[in-house]
C-alpha cells in the first residue's frame, strides 16, 4: 500500500536548489523544442522557487513540462518513455503555460485543461454525448482531470449547502463535479453536458456561464458572503462540525477571535484544534505523511509485533497533500489486535509526539453488527490526534511564520481493525467520501446489500459476505476493480 512516488528524497537536481518547499511536485522540462540553454534558464528559475525539478526522466516526476509541442507529438514522445509501474500513472502531460502560472504564483498551480497535452487529441474523438454510468463507483475518477475549475466551482457550492443543511442540493451538485472529474476531456460548450448524468437545471446553468463569461454571479457570490467565509473558518476547527459552526455563526460568531472569546465552553478537542488552528489548516504534504508512518510503525512494531500500518485516506489515492493522515492497524491473527492501540498511543506519547489524543473504545459486542443497526459510524477502536511531527531544518513551509519552526502539529487518525474486518476497513477509509457514498448507494440500491468498513450484509439471506482483500468486496457487488487512485471521486 505504499504511495507510488516517494519523493521524500531529492532526486537528480539539476542545479544547486533553494530547499524544496513543495515536496510533492516533481517537475521534468521536456527538451525536444526547448533548447538547452533555455532549459536550464527554466531550471534555475523554479529551483530559486523552491520546485523540484529532475534532470532525468523517472518514476518520480509528476509534472512533465513542454514548450511548443503539439498534443500529438507530446503523446507520441510519452509512448516512448517507460510505461509507469502497475498500478500508476502517467505523470501529467502539460503546456509550458502550466510552469509560468506556477512560478508566477510561487507555487504549483492546479492542473486545468486547458494546460493538458493529451487533451487536444481526445478533444476530436469525444463523443457526444459521453455515455457514463450514473454511480461514481462504476467509472475511474483519476485525481489531476481536465475540468478543475468546473469541478471546484460546483464543490464549492456543494460545501455551501451542506453548511446551509440542504443535504439535497450538496449530493446534487457533489454528483454532477464528480461527473465532470470522470470526464476524458475538458469540457468546452454547454451541449457537451446533455446526456451526463446529474445534470440538472441548476449545475447546467453554473456550467454554462462559467465557460461562456468566465465566472459565475452565484459562484461568486455565495463564496464572498459572510455566511460561506465563517462557516468555512469554523468547519476548519478541528471538532467543529456543520452544526456546532452554524449555532455560533446565528450567535454572531465572525471570527477566531470570536471563537476565542468564549474558549471555556469548547470541548478539549475543539480547544486544541483552536490552539493549533495555523498548523491544521496547512496542508500536510506527502513527505509528513511518509515521515508519520514510520513513527507509527514503530510503535506498532514496538506495541505487537507482526501488526501492520497501512496508509489510507487521500494519501492512498495518490494525492500530494491532505488535511489529516489516515492509518489502519491490524494484525494477520483475528483477536491479537485487542488492547494494542492505548500501547502504541503510550509509546508515541513517550516519544513526546502526541499534543492531543482522543481514544475512541469499540463497544462490545460483534462490531460489525453494531454498525450495521443503522448509523453510519464506525465503531472501531480508533484515536483522534494531533501529532508534534518534527520538521527537518530548512523545510519551514516559505512565506508563513510559524511560533515553533522545528516542528508542526498534523492531524492523524488511527483505525484499528480486526483482520476479518480489514478490507472492508480499507475499503471504507481509502475514500474519496463521495467514492464511499456512492459505493454504499449502489450497494443498497441495485444489489439489496449493506456496505460499510466493517463488513458487507445480504439482508435478506441475513449472512455477512467474505472478503480477503478489497477486490473480493468489488467482485461481490458486480463492479469492476477501481485501484485508489481511480477513486477520487
Ligand atoms: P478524510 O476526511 O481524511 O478525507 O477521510 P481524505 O480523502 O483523506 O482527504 P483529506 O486530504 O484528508 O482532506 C478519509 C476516508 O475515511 C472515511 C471518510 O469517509 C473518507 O472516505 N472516514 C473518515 C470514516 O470512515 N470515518 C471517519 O470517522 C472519518
Ligand atoms: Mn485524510
Amino acid at each position: 500500500m505504499l504511495p507510488r512516488r516517494r519523493p521524500a528524497r531529492v532526486g537528480t537536481p539539476c542545479a544547486v536548489s533553494s530547499a524544496v518547499r513543495f515536496p510533492g511536485v516533481a517537475i521534468y522540462l521536456a527538451e525536444p523544442r526547448m533548447g538547452r540553454s533555455r532549459r536550464a534558464f527554466l531550471t534555475r528559475l523554479a529551483l530559486s522557487k523552491g520546485f523540484r525539478v529532475l534532470d532525468t526522466y523517472s518514476s518520480e516526476v509528476t509534472h512533465v513540462v513542454m514548450e511548443q509541442t503539439s498534443a500529438e507529438e507530446a503523446v507520441r514522445w510519452q509512448e516512448s518513455r517507460p510505461a509507469p509501474p502497475p498500478g500508476g500513472t502517467h505523470p501529467a502531460l502539460l503546456d509550458i503555460s502550466w510552469f509560468t502560472e506556477s512560478m508566477a504564483a510561487g507555487q504549483p498551480v492546479p492542473v486545468e485543461g486547458r494546460h493538458c497535452l493529451q487533451v487536444a487529441v481526445r478533444r476530436e474523438v469525444l463523443p457526444n454525448p459521453v455515455w457514463m454510468p450514473p454511480y461514481a463507483c462504476q467509472r475511474p475518477t483519476p485525481l489531476t482531470h481536465h475540468n478543475t475549475s468546473l469541478s471546484e466551482a460546483l464543490e464549492m457550492l456543494a460545501e455551501a449547502a451542506g453548511f446551509a443543511g440542504s443535504e439535497g442540493r450538496l449530493l446534487s451538485f457533489s454528483r454532477a463535479a464528480s461527473v465532470l472529474k470522470a470526464l476524458p476531456c475538458p469540457v468546452t460548450a454547454p451541449s457537451q453536458l446533455q446526456g451526463l448524468p446529474h445534470f440538472g437545471e441548476h449545475s447546467c446553468r453554473i456550467v454554462q456561464e462559467l465557460l461562456e463569461h468566465g465566472v459565475c454571479e452565484e459562484v461568486e457570490r455565495v463564496q464572498r458572503s459572510e455566511r460561506y467565509q465563517s462557516m468555512k473558518l469554523f468547519t476548519r476547527i478541528f471538532g467543529v462540525g456543520v452544526r456546532t459552526a452554524d449555532q455560533w455563526y446565528r450567535e454572531g460568531l465572525r471570527t477566531l477571535d470570536d471563537v476565542w472569546k468564549q474558549v471555556q465552553r469548547l470541548t478539549q478537542q475543539q480547544k486544541a484544534g483552536l490552539q493549533h488552528y495555523q498548523d491544521l489548516s496547512s496542508p500536510v504534504q506527502r513527505p509528513d505523511a511518509e515521515a508519520l508512518r514510520q513513527v507509527v510503525e514503530a510503535a506498532v512494531g514496538w506495541a505487537l509485533p507482526g501488526a501492520t500500518v497501512t496508509l489510507a485516506g487521500g494519501f492512498r489515492r495518490g494525492k500530494l497533500q491532505g488535511h489529516d493522515v489516515d492509518f489502519l492497524i491490524t494484525h494477520p491473527e483475528e483477536g491479537q489486535e485487542v488492547g494494542l492501540l492505548p500501547r502504541v498511543m503510550h509509546y508515541l506519547e513517550q516519544q513526546g509526539l502526541v499534543l492531543y489524543q482522543q481514544h475512541q473504545r469499540s463497544p462490545s459486542g460483534d462490531p460489525a453488527r453494531l454498525a450495521l443497526k443503522g448509523h453510519s459510524m464506525d465503531t472501531f477502536e480508533q484515536s483522534f490526534c494531533i501529532f508534534r511531527l518534527p520538521r527537518p531544518p530548512g523545510t519551514a513551509e516559505g512565506g508563513t511564520w510559524s511560533p515553533h519552526p522545528s516542528w508542526k502539529a498534523v492531524r492523524v487518525d488511527l483505525v484499528v481493525a480486526p483482520i476479518s474486518q480489514f478490507p472492508f476497513a480499507l475499503l471504507g477509509w481509502t475514500g474519496s467520501k463521495h467514492f464511499e457514498r456512492e459505493l454504499r448507494r449502489f450497494s443498497r440500491k441495485e444489489r439489496g446489500l449493506w456496505l460499510n468498513s466493517h463488513g458487507l450484509f445480504d439482508p435478506e439471506q441475513k449472512t455477512f459476505l467474505q472478503a480477503a482483500a478489497e477486490e473480493d468486496i468489488f467482485r461481490h457487488l458486480g463492479l469492476a476493480y477501481l485501484p485508489p487512485e481511480q477513486r477520487n471521486a
